[in-house]
């Protein structure tokens, strides 16, 4: 069996974090953690954090690193049992990414910087609806659904994330330019590192990184990850 790693997913508000990994999780039979979503459900509990998370996600500003730290660390209990455990919107600060040094221990971090244009987001997020019922994810600008506002899938409603607001976005982008952008130059001089072009289309963005994560892309190609590999 291929040693475990655990893939980090690295880019703005709307890179195609999300996207990218629902393909990749299907391909490779990974496990994953989207912090987005975890936040999203603890946003939605009346308690103290749940309320907490929610005004900072409404206002387009990173969650506090404790309550992070906590979903984090609940949902990683086994990651050493899966081929592979990808982390989509974390870390996202350098105190992030010294908690998942610790996390990991000697397991290996790959990071994948997903990079794409400001401009290219602002359209993708102001187009960006998703299923009440299903959560299937639809772009009205890319790929409207055949009804306004109904799910193709399902015939549920199709509704806008409150942080995809154009001031909402806004903030968002501006706290990925202070706080998580400098990310990329802490793991590019540890030499697990690779950027994709985000702006292309999803089917060739998800060949790339799946071509890195192989060795495909590699004179040697040496394999790092093989597809359908079982995450037992
Ligand atoms: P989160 O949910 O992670 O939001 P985000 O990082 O802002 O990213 P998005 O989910 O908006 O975009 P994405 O990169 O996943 O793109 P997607 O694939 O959907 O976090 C939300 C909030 O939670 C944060 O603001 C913060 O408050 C809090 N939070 C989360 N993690 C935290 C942490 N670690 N610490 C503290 N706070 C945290 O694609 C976007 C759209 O584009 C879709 O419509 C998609 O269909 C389309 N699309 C994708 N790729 C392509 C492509 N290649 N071509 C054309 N269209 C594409
Ligand atoms: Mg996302």
């Amino acid at each position: 069996m291929t040693e475990c790693r655990i893939l980090v997913l690295l880019g703005a508000p709307g890179a195609g974090k999300g996207t990218q990994t629902t393909k990749l999780v299907q391909k490779f039979r990974m496990k994953y953690l989207s912090t987005g979503e975890a936040l999203r459900q603890k946003a939605g509990e009346d308690t103290l954090l749940g309320n907490q998370a929610r005004e900072s996600m409404e206002r387009g500003e990173l969650v506090s690193n404790e309550l992070v730290a906590q979903v984090v660390r609940d949902c990683m209990t086994d990651f050493r049992d899966s081929t592979g455990f990808i982390l989509d919107g974390f870390p996202r600060n350098r105190s992030q990414a010294e908690l998942l040094e610790e996390i990991a221990g000697e397991t290996p971090i790959w990071v994948i910087n997903i990079r794409v244009d400001e401009e290219v987001v602002i359209t993708r997020l102001s187009g960006r609806r998703h299923c009440v019922e299903c959560g299937k994810i639809t772009n009205v600008n890319f790929s409207p659904p055949r009804q306004e506002g109904v799910c193709d899938t399902c015939g549920a409603k199709l509704v806008q994330r409150p942080d995809d607001f154009p001031n909402v976005v806004q903030r968002r982008l501006q706290v990925y330019r202070e706080q998580t952008k400098p990310l990329t130059d802490f793991y590019s001089k540890k030499g697990c590192y690779f950027e994709v072009d985000g702006n292309l289309d999803t089917e060739t963005v998800f060949e790339r990184i799946s071509a890195h994560l192989t060795g495909e892309e590699s004179l040697a190609g040496n394999p790092h990850l093989s597809a359908g590999q079982s995450s037992a």
